[in-house]
């Protein structure tokens, strides 16, 4: 992608991310609703569906020859990521915002012929923007992210997970997870897979994974851990595909070698 045109590109998408982020917090003056979709862990308010449609909105009218990839319903359904892509969430964290009002955020990634090429994180009640573009390094709102440490070892790692890893599950032995999560500094799980993502970038945890991801859930993250030096693949170590979910781990180099190369290829299933 030409540079002058990411750059307006950029400009553009975080204007209208602060924008939603505007009317997500005005729109918290009122009473939520909310439905539940697959199951009753699966919310969805009417907040989440009219941010998506804004963005969607703008994007359409905007740029016409881009698409959308995105959670509620007003992208398109892709068999390709060629030409200019959006992945967006636009609520990442419904849960958190339904139950505690804070800790969730925009998710926007844009991608170009597969190569993503801009990553937009809004937390919108700390009103913290994370931003990166490729090459250019990563953002804490106007403060660039430092390249993370390479000196990483699991027993100094604050980890970030899903606790889905503890229950039985169809990718790795019960038994590893234990060892992991007792080997480790520390875990968190923070409820927001684009929040957690940030984190990585920002250093605070030192990596993050979960089983199932959306690709609105990934793309903008995947940008931002990149350009502070660190990587994300599934749990084999292979990059993810933005066209499916994915099973993820983000984290520094260093700590990737042990916890894919080692650890979880040794509980593998
Ligand atoms: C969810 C959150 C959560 C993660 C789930 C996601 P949503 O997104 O990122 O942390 O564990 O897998 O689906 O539904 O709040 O947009
Ligand atoms: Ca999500
Ligand atoms: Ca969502």
């Amino acid at each position: 992608m030409n540079t002058e045109f990411r750059e307006s590109l950029f400009q553009q998408a975080k204007e209208w991310i602060l924008e939603a982020g505007a009317k997500i917090r005005e729109q918290m003056q009122t009473p939520l609703i909310i439905h539940t979709k697959s199951n009753p862990q699966d919310l969805v308010t009417t907040v989440d569906k009219e941010i998506e449609r804004f963005l969607a909105g703008k994007i359409r009218d905007t740029y016409p020859e881009h698409a959308l990839i995105s959670e509620e319903g007003y992208g398109d359904e892709l068999s390709t990521l060629k030409g200019t892509v959006w992945l967006i969430d636009p609520i990442d964290g419904t849960t958190n915002f339904i139950h505690q009002r804070r800790n969730f955020a925009i998710s926007a990634g844009i991608y170009q012929n597969g190569i993503g090429e801009i990553g937009l994180i809004y937390d919108v009640m700390s009103d913290v923007l994370y931003s990166a573009k490729r090459g250019e390094g990563a953002y804490r709102n106007d403060e660039r992210l430092p390249m993370l440490r390479k000196d990483f070892s699991l027993e100094t790692s604050v980890l970030a997970l899903n606790n889905k890893w503890l229950i039985e599950n169809p990718l790795v032995q019960i038994e590893t997870m234990e060892n992991l999560v007792r080997n480790v500094r520390a875990t968190r799980t923070y409820g927001s897979a684009a929040l957690e993502f940030a984190y990585v970038a920002e250093g605070i945890v030192d990596g993050y994974m979960t089983i199932r991801l959306s690709p609105w859930d990934v793309a903008a993250g995947i940008i931002l851990v990149q350009e502070v030096g660190g990587v994300t693949t599934d749990i084999d170590g292979n990059p993810l595909n933005l066209l499916k979910n994915n099973s993820v781990v983000t984290c520094n180099q260093a700590l990737q070698q042990t916890l894919v190369h080692e650890v979880l290829k040794s509980g593998r299933k």
